[in-house]
């Protein structure tokens, strides 16, 4: 019998080498096609203080919107070991479709780690998901908290992340993830000094986050992509990056301008 899910998932090598998915549900890549390993490192690591406190060893704790094929944590943990790291990560994350555990064992993501043998978990994660909170203990230090359901779903106890991953697919395919109301449950079980960053640079986005009270700031994006979004509840945070106007963006979301 064919697996449905199976169905909605074809690999796809982006132009550094490394695999995307294509998802036929939204009828969208899962990164960008000039390449998926490029993007996450530069949308998610590199515009932040997250590897300054990965090298520091401090504590930190992660919220990824849509946990994918999984290449954000483990570039992540393949930071960390490339460190000697000692922090003690906790990495919440949301899915609401997960991939196969097939699609999984054939993404050549070990090829793209400076410590291959990390890519070993993820069979190990997917072939165990249950539905809702999974704790799993990676190491005695990382721990990924995947939430197996939709965000909408998702409603955790006593969150305060630091770095929020907001890695849904875009506005037009996957609006339920970039409204408001979803930015302000996002700020809601974000500590005031966490950052958030997303390949995506839509002004709806930007009007949606600053409706929600995040202040928000524009900087260079992926691969040749002008822009992206450095968000926070706090200014300090922002302070090098260019911000937009968020009351007159806020006012606008308001108004329904970007619907
Ligand atoms: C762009 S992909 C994420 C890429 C991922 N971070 C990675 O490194 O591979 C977006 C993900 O969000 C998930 N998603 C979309 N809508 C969702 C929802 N309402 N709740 C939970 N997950 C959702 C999709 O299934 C998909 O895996």
């Amino acid at each position: 019998m064919t697996d449905p899910t199976e169905q909605q998932s074809k690999l796809v090598i982006t132009r550094d080498g490394s695999h995307t998915v294509y998802s036929s549900q939204f009828e969208q890549h899962y990164h960008n096609p000039n390449g998926a390993v490029a993007e996450s490192k530069h949308v998610f690591f590199e515009q932040s203080s997250l590897l300054d406190d990965i090298r520091s060893s401090n504590s930190v704790t992660i919220l990824e919107v849509g946990f994918g094929t999984g290449l954000n944590f483990l570039l992540l943990m393949d930071y960390m070991r490339e460190a000697g790291s000692e922090s003690t990560i906790d990495f919440y994350s949301v899915e609401g479709f997960p991939i196969s555990p097939h699609t999984v064992d054939n993404l050549n993501y070990d090829q793209h780690l400076n410590h291959p043998e990390l890519a070993d978990h993820l069979p190990v994660i997917f072939n165990e998901l249950s539905d809702g909170m999974n704790d799993i203990s990676i190491t005695s230090n990382i721990t990924l908290r995947l939430f197996n359901g939709l965000f909408e779903k998702f409603h955790p106890n006593n969150l305060q992340a630091d770095y929020i991953f907001h890695d849904a697919f875009s506005p037009d395919v996957n609006p339920e993830l970039w409204t408001g109301d979803t930015f302000k449950k996002l700020g809601n079980v974000s500590s005031s000094y966490a950052v958030l960053t997303t390949y995506c640079a839509a002004s709806q986005a930007q009007g949606a986050m600053a409706w929600a009270g995040w202040k928000v700031a524009k900087t260079q994006g992926a691969l040749g992509k002008r822009e992206m979004i450095v968000a926070s509840q706090s200014e300090e945070p922002l302070a090098d990056f260019s911000r937009i106007n968020e009351e007159h963006y806020a006012r606008r979301y308001q108004e329904g301008d970007f619907d």
